[in-house]
C-alpha cells in the first residue's frame, strides 16, 4: 500500500466543547492549514496552523499552540507519475507508461520490464489517480490468435474482467480476458457512422461484441449484419445489439465471416474489415458481398501510408477489382509500425 505521509507542524489544540468557535477562527484568520488533517486527543482537538496564532485568539477558546504530527490530507494526484513521485527512484519515473486504457471501470496498463517489481504500486496509483477505476489489469504478452485476446494478470483492486463500457451514446458489455475490445477506436467507429447513410446495408466482418455495428446502427440507422467467430464475443454481441435496443437493425451471424455473409445472401454497400493482423487474407470474400460498388473500410498495421495504399491496390488489382484508396493513421502499436484505416471506394469488378 502507498503509505499515508505525516508531517511535523505548529498546531493548536483546545476542548472539543469549543473546537468549531477556534475553527472558524482560524478560518477566518486564514491560519487554519487545509492540507493536514486535525486529530483528536483525549477530550481535545488539535487543528494544524500555517503560522503562530495571535493570543487573542487562544484566549477567547482557552486554547494552547503545541507542535505535532498531522497526517497530510489524501488529494487525487493528476498522474501516476505524480503518485509515485515519493516511492520510485528518478530513473524508474522516467519509465512509467504515459497512458493506459480505461475499459468500463478497468484499467489496462503496460508495465515495461524493469518496473515490473513495482507493478501493483502503479496499479494502485491508477486506481488513485482515477477514482472510478475498481480493478487494474497488466498487458502480459501481445494480442494474439484468430479471437486477437491477451493475456492479463491481475494488479490490483476486483479481481474481475467483466465490465460495462460506454462510448459515443452506446453502451458495451465486455470480458477482457475473453474478447478483444479497445476504446482507442471509439472516434473511428464514430467517423464510419457519420459516413453511413439510412439506406445503407453494412456487412461488419469482425464485429467482436459490436462497437462498430452498435454504433453504426444507432447514429447512421443503417441495416447492419454483424459476424464474428469468437463464441464469448459472439453471446456478448448478441446481449449487446439487445442493450442498445437495435434489434431491428443489427443481426449478428455466428461464424466465419468468409461463409456466414454470403450464406445469408447479404449485399453490402459498405464493410468493415477490422481485422489489421490479416486484412487481406478476407478482402476476396469482401469482394463477393459488395455488388459491383461500394465502400470497404480496411484496417491494417504498416510502417507506411504509401505502402498500405499500394498494397489494396494490388491485391484488388490481382482480384480483378478496381477502386479509389484512400488512406490515414489511427494510432502507434510499435516503435515503427502504426494502425492505418484504408477507405476503399471499390468502382468495379
Ligand atoms: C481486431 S478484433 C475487432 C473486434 C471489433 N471490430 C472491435 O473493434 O472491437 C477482430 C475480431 O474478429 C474476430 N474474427 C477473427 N476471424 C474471424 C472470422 N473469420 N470471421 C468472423 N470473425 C472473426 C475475432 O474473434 C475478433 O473478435
Amino acid at each position: 500500500m502507498l503509505d499515508e505521509r505525516s508531517v511535523r507542524c505548529l498546531g493548536v489544540s483546545v476542548a472539543s466543547g469549543s473546537a468549531e468557535k477556534l475553527q472558524r477562527a482560524l478560518k477566518s484568520a486564514e491560519l487554519l492549514e487545509t492540507s493536514l488533517h486535525p486529530f483528536r486527543s483525549g477530550g481535545r482537538i488539535v487543528f494544524p496552523v500555517k503560522a503562530p496564532v495571535p493570543e487573542s485568539i487562544l484566549r477567547e477558546v482557552e486554547a494552547v499552540l503545541v507542535e505535532e504530527e498531522f497526517i497530510e490530507r489524501r488529494r487525487c494526484p493528476r498522474s501516476i507519475r505524480e503518485a509515485l513521485s515519493t516511492v520510485l527512484p528518478p530513473e524508474l519515473l522516467a519509465e512509467l507508461p504515459s497512458s493506459y486504457d480505461i475499459i468500463g471501470d478497468i484499467a489496462v496498463v503496460h508495465i515495461p520490464p524493469t518496473l515490473e517489481p513495482y507493478a501493483s504500486l502503479i496499479g494502485e496509483a491508477i486506481m488513485r489517480v482515477n477514482q472510478s477505476i475498481k480493478s487494474v489489469w497488466g498487458e502480459a504478452g501481445a494480442v494474439e490468435g484468430i479471437f486477437r485476446t491477451r493475456r492479463l494478470v491481475h494488479l490490483t483492486g476486483e479481481n474481475r474482467t467483466f465490465t460495462i463500457h460506454r462510448e459515443n451514446g452506446c453502451i458495451f458489455q465486455v470480458d477482457l480476458r475473453k474478447v478483444y475490445f479497445t476504446p482507442r477506436l471509439s472516434g473511428e467507429r464514430m467517423r464510419i457512422a457519420s459516413l453511413t447513410s439510412k439506406e445503407e446495408t453494412v456487412a461488419d466482418m469482425f464485429a467482436g461484441v459490436g462497437p462498430f455495428s452498435i454504433t453504426i446502427a444507432r447514429h447512421s440507422r443503417a441495416r447492419v449484419y454483424a459476424a464474428e467467430i469468437n463464441p464469448d464475443a459472439y453471446a456478448l454481441l448478441v446481449e449487446n445489439i439487445r442493450l442498445n435496443k437495435v434489434e431491428d437493425r443489427v443481426t449478428p451471424l455466428f461464424g466465419d465471416s468468409r461463409m456466414v455473409l454470403s450464406e445469408r445472401q447479404v449485399l453490402a454497400d459498405r464493410i468493415i474489415m477490422n481485422y489489421p493482423s490479416n486484412p487481406f487474407g478476407f478482402l476476396e470474400a469482401a469482394l463477393k458481398i459488395l455488388p459491383g460498388r461500394g465502400t470497404i473500410h480496411l484496417y491494417g498495421f504498416t510502417e507506411s501510408l504509401d505502402k498500405l495504399r499500394i498494397e489494396v491496390l494490388e491485391s484488388l488489382a490481382n482480384m480483378g477489382a478496381s477502386g479509389d484508396v484512400s488512406v490515414k493513421k489511427l494510432r502507434p502499436v510499435s516503435p515503427r509500425k502504426f494502425l492505418a484505416a484504408a477507405d476503399i471506394a471499390v468502382k468495379s469488378r
